[in-house]
């Protein structure tokens, strides 16, 4: 199998951008598009058959009916990050290798529903598409880790900035039925905690969150500032802020201490540029004068969405398919980066009580 044919569930911004890039890869062929809004169903087809050339694309408002009628090997679920599972489930049963936008779950019965569907359907792929673990500096920092650079992590921390000027916020932007509106900040961790679990090797035991009261952004209903604090099944500390209502620019910043070394990226310098800068216990001196290390997001990239990012994640996952590999993230990955944040928000919901995170 060459070619693997796509459909894609939820085409706006998202949908339409990886599909975009996806069209990169020889191996890929986008078949269908599927959007319950016929504004976002004209632009895909615009896009994808008027621009891009794909004559023969097919365009469903009804997902069921992509299933069945579409042409299709593969699903890219990109609909709201409230809600993949049940999209999931439906492509796996139709027998269809899935990559699910994240967060993977939204509930604690979700990722045991997602699990079983994904251990009943061995014949097809499942993948979380967390882009994050493909940038350039975390592969290097995951090659570190292994290396044993680092020793035992003891802490680890990672902050998600992305705001708008106070100036610009419009109520237009903001309508209460979606879920960019109600949805608390914590749970779109995984751009964070995903890439920490994956360089660390471990997963989260237990969370303890907060969340800020001061109102940034009057249209929304969600909490916009909250910090959750992990601990980790090899006993590390995590600590993910997210921060969608403040007076700073777009960023998302990293920092590992262990027993032999530490990194961490350059938070005076903008995502694109940032540096990681580290101490290394068999590189003498470095603990006082940290060692530069040129690598940003984009290296080891062609260019692209997120530093070059997506264009990895669908191409990994399409390689998983013609090789007949176990994606690097899989269904057990997907949970572990998910679910963590969906207990914070709960621990958030109870007094920042510290609940247990469970195992699926
Ligand atoms: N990995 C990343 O860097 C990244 C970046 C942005 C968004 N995302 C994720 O991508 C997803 C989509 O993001 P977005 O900003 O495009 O969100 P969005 O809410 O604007 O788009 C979701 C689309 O899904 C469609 N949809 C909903 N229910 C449907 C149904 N039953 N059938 C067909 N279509 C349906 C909606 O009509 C909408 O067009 C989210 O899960 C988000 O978390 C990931």
């Amino acid at each position: 199998m060459d070619i693997i044919k796509f459909g894609a569930v939820g085409v706006n911004s998202r949908g339409r951008g990886v599909m975009k890039e996806a069209l990169g890869n020889p191996h890929f062929k986008l078949c269908a598009v599927c959007d319950i809004k016929p504004g976002e169903l004209k632009k895909a087809e615009e896009l994808f058959r008027g621009e891009k050339g794909i004559s023969d694309l097919e365009c469903y408002a009804d997902y069921d009916e992509m299933l069945k009628n579409a042409d299709i090997d593969a699903v890219f679920v990109a609909t709201d990050a409230i809600c993949h599972v049940p999209f999931v489930v439906k492509a796996l049963e139709a027998g269809k290798h899935v990559l699910s936008e994240i967060p993977a779950v939204n509930s604690v019965e979700e990722a045991k529903i997602l699990k079983e569907a994904v251990l009943a359907h061995p014949e097809v792929k499942y993948m979380v598409a967390e882009n994050c673990c493909y940038w350039g500096f975390i592969e290097a920092w995951k090659a570190m880790a292994d290396e044993g650079k680092f020793g035992e992590a003891i802490y680890a921390e990672s902050e998600y900035l992305h705001s708008v000027d106070y100036r610009d916020l419009k109520p237009e932007n903001y309508p209460p039925e979606h879920w960019r509106s109600f949805n608390p900040s914590i749970k779109y961790l995984t751009h964070n905690l995903g890439p920490l679990l994956y360089i660390l090797d471990d997963e989260c035991v237990s969370v303890s969150a907060i969340k800020s009261d001061v109102v940034y952004n009057p249209y929304v209903t969600r909490d916009d500032n909250a910090v959750a604090l992990f601990k980790t099944k090899k006993g590390a500390m995590i600590r993910i802020l997210i921060s969608f209502g403040s007076f700073t620019g777009f960023d998302h910043n990293f920092r590992i201490l262990g027993t032999r070394g530490s990194i961490m990226t350059d938070p005076t310098k903008s995502l694109n540029d940032a540096h990681s800068h580290a101490s290394f216990s068999d590189i003498p001196g470095s603990m006082d004068c940290k060692v530069d290390i040129p690598v940003t997001m984009s290296s080891f990239s062609g260019g692209g969405g997120h530093g070059g990012a997506d264009f990895k994640v669908i191409s990994d996952f399409i390689s998983c398919i013609i090789e007949d590999k176990k994606p690097k993230l899989d269904v057990d990955f997907a949970i572990k980066i998910s679910l963590p944040g969906v207990i914070a928000a709960q621990s958030i919901e109870e007094g920042s009580a510290n609940l247990e995170i469970p195992k699926i």
